[in-house]
């Protein structure tokens, strides 16, 4: 019967079949990612981040650019970050959906003892694979499936990861002006099809630096807000130039908030604790404490009750909703300050009026949220998510099959401008141009023209043969039907 359809051989089936397959292209193959001469592209997301812009900077000073993706697009006002809430954790859960534990970047400093080697995103340690290969990050996975990724200074995207560079990147050098970052990524974007990049990834160092330096709650930080809210107009600006405005997804975030420190709440370890019991790991405000051997008891009962405003943790006891145990590079003890406290062995130590890196509860250490393209919905603000679900909803937007993770793309979906369909997302693999849509078509256009066939048979019997346009959207939907895995 196929072998029949498909040589040609039965006559009035291909006249069908020639009726059937435009409207079996223009109604579901272009939700598949698929490409065809109908439409122009595949799905493009671009994902952002101004490394520690807080939630709520774009309501303290004009930003009329934020407001203006705000307004065509979607907001969520609570983002419950990943526990540490620091730099590398966070990038790195937002592109693999995974919590610190399972994607093994849990600190911005670490020790692993099994490798016997330290992490430090201050030193070239960070080109080792084996840190970041606990986990497999989205620019990986849509180039294993055949898609195109590229990054500019993302956290980790300079390194290679399971066997892979992203198909596009810049080595990581802070000097690299932002608007060359955006040319980068522009570039990347609109190359000719067969090279263009599906995925893009954009990292800019502020506002965190001058959060740091300056706290968060000078007002020179409100002319930094200014300077952030302007690139973001010079990259609006760069899509638009490259018509590609209307039709990249956007999404612009960030990995954590920041929080006004005080020169008057320090903690002092040297006071409670011999260094020579212990070797320091992590910075404050999460102080990660590696007890010398056979010490682990005599270190922890000198820190459980030194000081009201810093918790000591024996890691089995950190609190479950962290999420943040399950990891030989955590600590045995961690040292968690309170908020706005810092911890330092001894006042020597240099003093920042800003941090992160506290409880991913509180609010002063969660991102912004603004998204904005053909899959997002227009003028819409959610309440709440997590950082981790931002993961399955790209997967979607992208038409990837996320791997496990932490996220749910059930608690996002209110985002999306159509509702996820019922089929299974993936990403074709790269065909030419030319022989890729009449292949596909072919393919639905067979599974179209049997179902066509069996509806046929059973309406000729009733003496009743509706329209062809009416019956076709009917059968596609049986058809493609397939389980929906949020
Ligand atoms: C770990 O590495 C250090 C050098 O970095 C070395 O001195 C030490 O002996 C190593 N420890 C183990 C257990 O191999
Ligand atoms: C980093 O970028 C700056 C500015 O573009 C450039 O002058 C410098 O040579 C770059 N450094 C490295 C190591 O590539
Ligand atoms: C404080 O710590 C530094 C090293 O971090 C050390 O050189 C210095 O001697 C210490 N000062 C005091 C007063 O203990
Ligand atoms: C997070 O997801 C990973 C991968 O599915 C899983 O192994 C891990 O247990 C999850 N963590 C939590 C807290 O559910
Ligand atoms: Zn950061």
């Amino acid at each position: 019967m196929l072998g029949c359809l498909l040589r040609g051989g039965c006559g009035p089936v291909v006249c069908l079949w020639t009726l059937l397959l435009p409207l079996v292209s223009l109604h579901r193959l272009n939700q598949h990612g698929l490409r065809d001469h109908s439409v122009p592209d595949r799905p493009k997301l671009l994902l952002v981040s101004f490394d520690g812009f807080r939630w709520d900077y774009v309501d303290r000073v004009p930003t009329p650019n934020f407001h203006s993706l705000m307004n065509e697009g979607v907001t969520v006002e609570q983002v419950e970050n990943a526990y540490i809430t620091k730099t590398f954790p966070d990038h790195y859960s937002l592109v693999t959906g995974l919590y610190a534990e399972t994607h093994g970047i849990v600190a911005n400093e670490m020790y692993d003892p099994t490798l016997n080697r330290s992490f430090s995103m201050e030193t070239d340690s960070i080109y080792d694979s084996r840190w970041w290969e606990e986990a497999v990050p989205l620019w990986v996975t849509i180039q294993k499936a055949g898609g195109r990724s590229g990054a500019a200074m993302w956290p980790g995207s300079d390194v290679k990861i399971h066997g892979l560079y992203p198909t596009q990147y810049l080595p990581y050098n802070a000097s690299v002006s932002f608007e060359t970052r955006v040319e980068r990524i522009i570039e990347w974007l609109s190359a000719p099809k067969e090279e263009a990049v599906d995925f893009g990834v954009l990292y800019w160092e502020e506002p965190d630096k001058s959060g740091h330096s300056l706290g968060p709650q000078s007002p020179r930080m409100d002319a930094v807000i200014v300077d952030i809210d302007e690139k973001l107009g010079f990259l609006i600006n760069e899509l638009k130039k490259a018509r590609l405005y209307e039709t990249v997804n956007l999404i612009v975030t960030s990995d954590h908030g920041m929080t006004q420190l005080f020169s008057d709440k320090i903690i002092e370890l040297d006071e409670y604790v011999s260094r020579d019991l212990y070797t320091w790991v992590d910075k404050s405000p999460v102080v990660g404490i590696l007890p010398k051997e056979g010490k682990l008891e005599e270190v922890y009962s000198k820190l459980v009750d030194a000081n009201p405003n810093m918790v000591a943790y024996k890691k089995k006891d950190i609190p479950e909703h962290f999420h943040y145990r399950h990891n030989i590079r955590i600590m045995p003890i961690i040292l968690e300050a309170k908020e706005g406290w810092t911890i330092v062995q001894n006042r020597t130590a240099p003093f920042m009026l800003g941090n992160h890196g506290y409880d991913n509860t509180l609010r002063s250490m969660q991102p912004v949220f603004v998204a904005r393209g053909p899959a997002f919905r227009r003028d819409y603000v959610k309440i709440s998510m997590r950082s981790v679900d931002i993961y399955p909803l790209m997967c979607h937007i992208l038409a990837i099959h996320p791997l496990p993770n932490n996220g749910s793309l059930l608690n996002v979906k209110d985002l999306l401008s159509q509702q996820p369909t019922p089929s299974t997302p993936s990403i074709p693999p790269r065909v030419k141009e030319y022989s890729y849509a009449p292949v596909m078509g072919s393919f639905f256009g067979v599974l179209m023209v049997v179902g066509f066939l069996v509806v046929y048979i059973r309406q000729v019997t009733l003496k009743q043969l509706p329209s062809l346009k009416h019956r076709s959207r009917e059968m596609s939907q049986p058809l493609l039907q397939e389980d929906l895995h949020l």
